[in-house]
């Protein structure tokens, strides 16, 4: 079965189009796991300081520095370490992990074994989304497979070293992709996050030393060994190295995954790769990275997509989900859904975030009904800004900033429904 959707490659994706490379022998046949041999041969502090040369980023959302996370896991020995992998994927508009786990399991397998070499680890739990069937079933096939082969186990690869990898499958909640929701959820409890600190490296999964890492970013892991640090900063920007699999939805010609450096301006993903908009529309504004950030309006899509570039226009890269959308679209409708979401997937802990969200809801379902007041503007933004930086978890930030961007770049489309008294956007999408 070929990949479907259309895509671009670079390193990460090469063999995306080819299916044996999610089997064994064919990522075997391809050079696969050469990498992880030679980790085994570097000690773990050389290994952490080339992934931190390298500048790799968390590809997960908050772009954190993976070497400096390796770092912070203790080397006493006094307890069992883990790694856990976050394949819970469950931002909207993001969707490259998910073709990661299909089609190229081994890779990040071999991205995790170098990650548990570098940092000591006993075992990686796997996290996967509850909604990724296949992918979980491509990843359970992978895992069997390098058990049978001493790839995984007592010998990793022929070594001393011993390591296993267990596969958890969520059960649909939003909140348990934040790193310790994921772990309460991991040892069978609701996934509510944890206060931090203390953080994941000093208690983590069953109490134990962990340190959480996307898939993407382990996959990045295993061509950073093979090729060294200065080869991946060759990509991307100085702040910002290497590349990411962009996930392009919405209103586009070719929606698709695409695979190039940081720093790509959004315009050339939205005009050149992903085709421009059908129909002879022209664009309104696009989410640059997963829906919790910020969107940004048609006048400033030259931006490059690195964070150093999208914090000076108050967004982020977050996850690379780009989501355009057409001069039709009405933008509370898009608040609409966005302020539902976060309502539902709220995990209720903090007040700050579960009133909030609802609260978001409440007014901009009123806004687009018609039943609006100007004072539910500045209402909006009052409780946005209240919630931000508040609560255990990032998830009330992400409810708050894209309200605070559409109300930044559209403010006209919100006074428009309160001075018509209803939505002036005939055209727009249903709700
Ligand atoms: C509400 C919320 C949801 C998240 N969902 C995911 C997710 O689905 N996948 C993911 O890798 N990281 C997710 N994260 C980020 C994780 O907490 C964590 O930072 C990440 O897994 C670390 O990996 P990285 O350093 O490799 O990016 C989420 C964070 C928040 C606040
Ligand atoms: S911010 Fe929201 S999701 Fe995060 S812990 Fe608090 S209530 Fe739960």
């Amino acid at each position: 079965m070929g990949l479907t959707v259309p895509y671009v490659t670079s390193y990460l994706s090469e063999h995306f189009a080819d299916d044996a490379y999610a089997t064994l022998d064919g990522y075997r046949a391809r050079g696969g796991y050469e990498a992880a041999q030679q980790a085994l041969r570097t000690s773990p502090e050389d290994l952490i300081e080339l992934v931190k040369e390298s500048g790799l980023q968390g590809r997960g959302g908050a772009g954190f520095s993976t070497g400096l996370k390796w770092s912070f896991m203790p080397t006493d020995g006094g307890k069992p370490k883990y790694l856990v992998c976050n394949a819970d994927e469950s931002e909207p508009g993001s969707f490259k992990d998910r073709i990661l786990l299909e089609r190229a399991p081994h890779k990040v397998l071999e991205g995790i074994l170098i990650g548990a070499w570098a940092t000591g680890s006993e075992k990686t739990f796997i996290y996967v989304r509850g909604e990724y069937a296949f992918p979980a079933r491509q990843l359970q096939r992978a895992v069997d497979e390098a058990y049978a082969a001493g790839i995984l186990g007592a010998k990793v690869l022929g070594s001393d070293f011993a390591h296993d990898v267990v596969i958890m499958r969520g059960a649909g909640a939003y909140i348990c992709g934040e790193e310790t929701g994921l772990l309460e959820s991991l040892e069978g409890r609701k996934g509510q996050p944890r206060k931090k600190p203390p953080f994941p490296a000093q208690y983590g999964a069953f109490g134990m030393p962990s340190t959480v890492n996307n898939v993407e970013t382990f996959c990045h892991v295993p061509h950073i060994v093979a090729n060294g640090s200065e080869w991946f900063r060759g990509f991307g920007t100085e702040k910002s190295p290497g590349t990411t699999i962009f996930g392009v939805s919405g209103h586009v010609v070719r929606p698709g995954l695409y695979e190039l450096p940081l720093g790509t301006p959004l315009e050339e993903i939205v005009f050149e790769h992903a085709q421009g908009v059908p129909n002879g529309r022209t664009v309104k504004g696009v989410i640059p990275g997963g829906m919790s950030m910020p969107i940004l309006p048609a006048s400033q899509l030259d931006v490059p997509m690195a964070n150093e570039h999208l914090r000076e226009r108050k967004t982020m890269l977050g996850t690379g989900g780009v989501m355009v959308m057409d001069e039709t679209t009405c933008m509370v409708r898009a608040g609409c859904v966005i302020t539902y979401f976060f309502r539902d997937e709220s995990c209720g802990q903090c007040t700050q975030c579960r009133e909030g969200t609802g609260w978001l809801h409440k007014i901009m379902e009123r806004i687009e009904r018609g039943a609006g007041t100007p004072d539910d503007l500045d209402i909006l933004l009052d409780v946005a800004g209240k919630m931000e930086g508040q609560t255990i978890c990032a998830f009330a930030d992400a409810a708050a900033w894209p309200v605070q961007g559409l109300m930044r770049h559209f403010r006209e489309d919100f006074e428009e429904h309160v001075r018509q008294r209803k939505c002036p956007f005939p055209e727009s999408f249903e709700l």
